[in-house]
């Protein structure tokens, strides 16, 4: 498959009309978790996606990630699915050196964000990809390679009609798990009390996983996770937090 433009961002006419039909026909596989908005990018975005991308951003390919080679050193391998603007990944970067981390997200100005906030503090451990991560893991990632998934606030589709449309399935649950290594851990949190409960529902029901709350509920928000734009946003509109965290067997 032909590079996109690595100083642009991967949207789908910045690649080669046959890597971009490839592409499409693959994302069409499945229900799509996100809309892709038109957002626009700031200078400094812009900026970011020309002269950072080529170093922190994996370009689409359908080779499995090396991540040994991709960090230059072997660690612990943490993915962040759906960072948004990439606030907690950089504080949890920051706080655990000794770590690899990969975020993903399918929504550019985001990942400029990420960008930029990489470059200014200056973190080393930190690579970015703009891709669908249902896509990304399935073809990327080989099994048992990951420590740890972060799944925080994703979209909670809360109408009906639109259910079908979150992340959290049981085909994605078990798709995380089979990329977990044993002891691995995927770590949910969500401000939506029904979507915090199809996720509990959903991950109990995978047989690869078991919940590391001893009562089989929630865990307690580790102190470790940062506060994200979303949860603020809860915050502000008065709704809880549930916790959730998986352990692979
Ligand atoms: C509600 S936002 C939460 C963002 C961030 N985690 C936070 O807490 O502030 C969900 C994010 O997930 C991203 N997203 C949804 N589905 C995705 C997918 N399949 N692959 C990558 N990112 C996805 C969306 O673009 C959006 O930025």
């Amino acid at each position: 498959m032909s590079k996109p433009d690595a100083t642009a961002p991967p949207a789908e006419n910045a690649v080669s009309p046959a890597a971009a039909g490839a592409a499409d026909a693959a994302h069409h596989r499945h229900i799509r978790s996100f809309v892709v908005r038109a957002g626009r990018m700031t200078q400094a975005q812009e900026r970011a996606w020309r002269e950072l991308w080529p170093r922190l951003g994996l370009d689409r390919s359908d080779q499995l990630f090396d991540f040994g080679a991709l960090f230059g050193r072997e660690a612990p391998v943490v993915f962040e699915v759906g960072f948004g603007n990439g606030e907690a990944l950089v504080a949890l970067a920051a706080a655990h050196p000794e770590r690899n981390f990969v975020g993903l997200e399918v929504h550019p100005p985001g990942v400029g964000h990420l960008l930029l906030q990489c470059e200014a503090a200056r973190l080393a451990n930190v690579r970015i990809v703009c891709d669908d991560a249902v896509e990304v893991l399935q073809r990327r990632v080989a099994d048992a390679t990951l420590d740890e998934l972060l799944l925080y606030f994703p979209d909670p589709w809360p109408k009906k009609r639109h259910h079908k449309r979150r992340i959290v399935q049981p085909a994605f649950v078990a798709l995380v798990a089979r990329k977990l290594k044993p002891g691995g851990v995927l770590r949910m949190a969500t401000d939506w009390q029904p979507y915090a409960e199809h996720m509990l529902a959903t991950a109990a029901q995978c047989a690869g996983l078991v919940n590391a709350a001893a009562d089989g509920q929630y865990v307690e928000r580790p102190a470790s996770r940062p506060l994200t734009r979303f949860e603020r946003r809860g915050q502000r509109l008065g709704h809880g937090v549930w916790d959730l965290a998986f352990i692979r067997r």
